[in-house]
């Protein structure tokens, strides 16, 4: 490993494709034995740092169409937490089903789960078939996995009944030295990133994108008010910048004093502090607040000037499903991609319906929309959310932040980088966007 790195850190990519790769790397675990570990525990309680290990494991075989890829830098999503706590399921049911599906694809059903959904990094070997790439190649890498053997997803890569989210559907994700990944997941790294703020943006990017921006999802124009939910977190913050760079007007949700600011720093001026402003959408668990939904209605029009939302960009899920669907304007879209808080979510449909509204359901992005995603991180019009950067052996601390909410944008994680701000390449447009770039950073 340490001969990989030395190449990359003196610049001889070419001489990547001749150095033996490793039987073995260090990646960070879940262990099947262990899916039990947090019962009884109360769900805040459940502790990613005693679930998560960092082990040596064996490098997989390659296979058609793959890539082994040297990772630099990695980051945390909410998938790592809910792997790291077993939640909903614990993810070793997906690596099972997958494993059953073809012999090369058996590889992934292990009784550990390398974890992670996000790198940059340089590309160390690939498969047969496989032209676009080579050893060498600096590069990110979405999440999608898919098979494509399936008409069905030949329109839209999303809908193939084999399509699975890499590192938490699939094993040897990026959390870790070495990653195996198709290549039909890699994109150029932006030249003007270290190798952390390349790695951050990648899965949340890409959702944000497609939810917010793309056909596939509530297909933003200019002129939409957005309400966009936990503006400053992960997918949010990156939300906030698509609606800001789209013309758009986004009303941001947050949960302190901090987090607003961070949105100020973005651009954004309608700023909602949900802990300030005391709004319980629930008065207990089984009663939903009317008054508080149009509580919260009436801040969103005092803001706006009398306007509703265009769009609601939903995640926290059953804690706020309710509002939402009441907040949105006559016409106007909700589009979801997840329920932090709950599942099962509960509304008042006499206002959807009488309303005309739509409630879309959105899931990470197809490769394109990834790669357009990604091609405005590469521009320097969309920027990493980047405020704290954790070595690999503390990745359960990094989750922990994550899990807890005291994370600002994303938590990046460094693997075989040794330390922050290498890997820049275009000094030029980096000096251009520094500030944006380092909004996140020391909240
Ligand atoms: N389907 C997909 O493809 C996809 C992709 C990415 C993420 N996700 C899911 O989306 C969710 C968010 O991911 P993320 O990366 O954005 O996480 P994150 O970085 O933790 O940000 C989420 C933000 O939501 C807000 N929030 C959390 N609980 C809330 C609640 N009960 N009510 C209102 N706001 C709440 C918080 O902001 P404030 O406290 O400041 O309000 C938090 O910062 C996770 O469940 C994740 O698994 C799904």
């Amino acid at each position: 490993m340490q001969k990989i790195l030395d190449a990359i850190m003196a610049d001889e990519l070419d001489a990547l494709a001749s150095i033996p790769v490793p039987e073995s790397y260090r990646g960070v675990t879940v262990h099947a034995d262990e899916v039990d570990m947090f019962e009884g525990v109360p769900h805040k309680e459940k502790d990613p740092r005693r679930s998560l290990h960092l082990d040596e494991v064996r490098t997989p075989e390659l296979g058609p169409g793959e890539a082994l890829v040297a990772v630099m830098a990695s980051a945390i999503n909410y998938n790592t937490v809910w792997t790291s706590i077993f939640e909903p399921v614990p993810t070793f049911g997906f690596l099972r089903r997958y494993g059953r599906t073809s012999p090369l694809a058996a590889r992934h059903d292990q009784p550990f789960h390398v974890v992670g959904s996000d790198l940059a990094g340089v590309v160390l070997r690939t498969g047969p078939g496989v032209n676009n790439w080579k050893p060498g190649d600096e590069v990110v890498a979405h999440c999608l996995s898919v098979e494509l053997e399936h008409p069905d997803g030949h329109g839209d890569t999303m809908m193939d009944p084999e399509q699975r989210i890499w590192g938490f559907e699939t094993n040897y994700g990026g959390l870790a030295e070495i990653a195996l990944v198709k290549t039909n997941q890699l994109m150029p790294k932006p030249a003007h990133l270290s190798w952390e703020e390349a790695a951050a943006p990648g899965l949340v990017n890409s959702t944000a994108y497609r939810q917010l921006v793309s056909a596939n999802g509530a297909a933003m124009k200019q002129g939409d008010v957005v309400l966009i939910w936990g503006a400053s977190g992960g997918l949010g913050s990156y939300a906030t910048q698509f609606a800001l760079n789209g013309g758009a007007i986004p009303v941001c949700v947050v949960s302190s004093k901090e987090k607003a600011e961070i949105c100020r720093r973005m651009g954004a001026e309608l700023i909602i502090d949900r802990a300030a402003e005391g709004y319980r959408f629930w008065k207990d668990e089984h009663t939903q607040d009317p008054g508080e939904w149009k509580r919260f209605g009436a801040r969103i029009r005092e803001l706006t000037g009398g306007e509703d939302p265009d769009i609601v960009f939903e995640h926290p899920g059953k804690e706020t499903f309710g509002a939402s669907v009441y907040v949105a304007r006559k016409g106007g879209t909700i589009v979801t991609c997840a329920s932090t808080s709950g599942y099962m979510h509960q509304y008042d449909n006499r206002y959807l319906w009488m309303s005309l509204k739509r409630i879309i359901g959105s899931h990470f992005a197809n490769y394109r929309e990834a790669y357009q995603a990604n091609r405005l991180i590469a521009k320097g019009k969309i920027h990493p959310t980047l405020s704290k950067v954790y070595p690999l052996a503390e990745t359960g601390q990094a989750a922990l932040d994550v899990h807890h909410n005291s994370h600002q944008g994303k938590v990046g994680v460094l693997c075989l980088a040794p330390e922050e701000g290498l890997g820049v390449r275009d000094h030029e447009l980096r000096a251009r966007h520094l500030d944006a770039i380092n909004r996140f950073r020391g909240v």
